[in-house]
């Protein structure tokens, strides 16, 4: 049996998936190990493979082929825009994707006045306003801490996630606008699906019965 191979997005979210494997019956007893260094995990009795991957790697490993499935953030997915499947909404992770900033910035939104948008997500940033709102704007690519730019000055608003909205409250910056919703979605390379179709479908059938049955 060929092994299937599963690209993971490494921290929070790779914990929850293997979690939720493991009550459909897959294990993976090597990657319980928080202090070992190793990359890459199996399984040989179910003939399956795991690795854990920065979040937006993850795509890219699936529409090459490195790993068969991927379980990664709608926001990668989005952003990335590779060529794959996304087959099924896990239902974990849920949280949105907005443009936020101090209230003040509202107007400045309203009247497409020419504004900075700082994010971490260009493409999904570049999308909203140009094909949503079509509003021209400056977009600054940032990697982290986004809420960051309105308070220095650097932008006038930001694209970025918002779960709790703790992060925004504590800084004195707000939801302005919702862009979408976000979650962890199941990724499938387009040639694994066809190949391996009985094992994959398996697979989902599966999860999506488990996600019914928890979010009844
Ligand atoms: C994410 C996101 C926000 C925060 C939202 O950042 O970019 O900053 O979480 O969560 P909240 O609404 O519950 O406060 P992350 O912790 O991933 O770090 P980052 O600064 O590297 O983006």
């Amino acid at each position: 049996m060929r092994y299937l191979t599963f690209a993971l997005a490494k921290g929070r979210l790779a914990d929850k998936t293997l979690a939720m494997f493991e009550k459909i019956g897959i294990t993976c007893e090597e990657m319980k190990d928080k202090g070992s260094r190793k990359l890459i995990f199996t399984n040989e009795e179910l003939g399956l493979r795991f690795f854990l991957a920065k979040a937006s790697d993850v795509p890219t490993y699936v529409e090459y082929g490195a790993a068969d499935i991927g379980v990664v953030g709608k926001d990668t997915i989005l952003e990335e825009g590779r060529k794959l499947f996304e087959v099924l909404d896990l239902k974990m992770g849920r949280c949105r994707m907005c443009v936020c900033g101090p209230k003040e910035a509202e107007e400045r939104l309203k009247h497409h006045e020419l504004i900075r948008v700082a994010t971490k997500y260009p493409n999904i940033a570049k999308d909203y306003f140009k094909n949503i709102k079509h509003q021209t704007v400056e977009i600054i690519k940032l990697n982290g801490s986004i809420e960051l730019a309105p308070i220095v000055g650097l932008s006038e608003v930001i694209v970025d996630i918002v779960e709790t909205g703790s992060t925004l409250r504590e800084n004195g910056l707000t939801v302005l606008e919702e862009v979408c919703d976000l979650s962890a979605r199941m990724v499938v390379n387009q040639v694994s699906m066809k190949m391996e179709h009985e094992r994959i479908a398996g697979l989902i059938g599966k999860l999506k019965a488990l996600i019914q049955e928890e979010n009844r």
